[in-house]
């Protein structure tokens, strides 16, 4: 499904199953509903994102449910005002922000709001990745990530600010996009590996204006652990500690 440049519209109880790449592709929209949609798709197939969002306003995936191989829902630049409320996803890679800032051209993503989900057995649960040693200079503001609960997530929380897969970059130089304002709010389940949190900000631009509250994640029983650089987050409530990167990670 291609939504392009459509406004003030509803997609509702509708399935996408088994799509050959990108299941749902929003571009240049304008409030913009999906309500009761789904997406199935088997765990290995690649490229098969359910919702993919980009250059678009004012956007709503509500009370949807997306099994994939890839991400369920992936919010690309100049994603503003989205709500993505009520949604279960897995298997597949989590819900994310990005990939961002490969190209000069990108425009900025603000008001991203992740909302009562249940996230279960994919490789992220919620996710804001851009890319080092690349030109896109954008800013990424105003991300609200609340009451989300995780089941054997391997990264639930994550900023990665050095994703560069398949080393299709190199991570000499820092990411310029700038990260702002994150509220982390409500976070409790399990978690598949000890790093509960990843924040992982640029050392060119630092994250700023991010706040955790209420982070209750386990791994093997034990809670896990909150891993930050170049970032402070302002803590409220019970949240694990931010530790140091160990010089093995990434
Ligand atoms: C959708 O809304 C935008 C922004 O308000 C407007 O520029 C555009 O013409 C509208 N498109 C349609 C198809 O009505
Ligand atoms: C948004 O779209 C819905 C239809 O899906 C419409 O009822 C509503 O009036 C629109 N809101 C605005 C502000 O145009
Ligand atoms: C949790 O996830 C890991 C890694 O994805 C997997 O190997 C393991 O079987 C899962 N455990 C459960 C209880 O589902």
């Amino acid at each position: 499904f291609a939504f392009n440049y459509v406004n003030n519209s509803i997609v509702r109880g509708i399935t996408s199953k088994d799509s050959k790449q990108f299941h749902v592709n929003v571009l240049g929209c304008k409030n913009f509903t999906f309500d009761g949609f789904k997406v199935t798709a088997p765990e290995n197939s690649a490229n098969t994102d359910g919702i993919h969002i980009g250059r678009s306003t004012g956007v709503n995936v509500l009370n949807t449910d997306i099994g994939t191989g890839d991400d369920c829902v992936s919010l690309g630049d100049g994603s503003k005002q989205v709500l993505v409320q009520n949604v279960k996803c897995g298997p597949g890679h989590g819900i994310s922000i990005g990939s961002l800032g490969k190209y000069k051209e990108e425009e900025p993503v603000d008001g991203i709001t992740i909302k009562s989900c249940s996230i279960k057995g994919t490789q992220n649960g919620v996710r804001i990745k851009t890319w080092p040693s690349q030109p896109g200079t954008i800013t990424v503001t105003n991300m609200r990530f609340e009451d989300i609960t995780m089941d054997n997530v391997s990264n639930p929380v994550i900023i990665d600010q050095e994703y560069c897969p398949w080393n299709q970059c190199t991570k000499q130089y820092p990411s310029k996009i700038k990260i702002s304002n994150v509220i982390i709010k409500n976070i409790k389940g399990t978690s598949a590996t000890k790093e509960g949190i990843i924040l992982a900000c640029s050392s060119g631009v630092p994250c700023e204006g991010v706040e955790m509250s209420n982070v209750d994640l386990k791994f093997n029983g034990a809670p896990a652990i909150a891993v930050c650089s170049n970032v402070k987050p302002k803590i409220t409530g019970k949240v694990p500690p931010c530790t140091a990167p160990s010089n093995k990670k990434q």
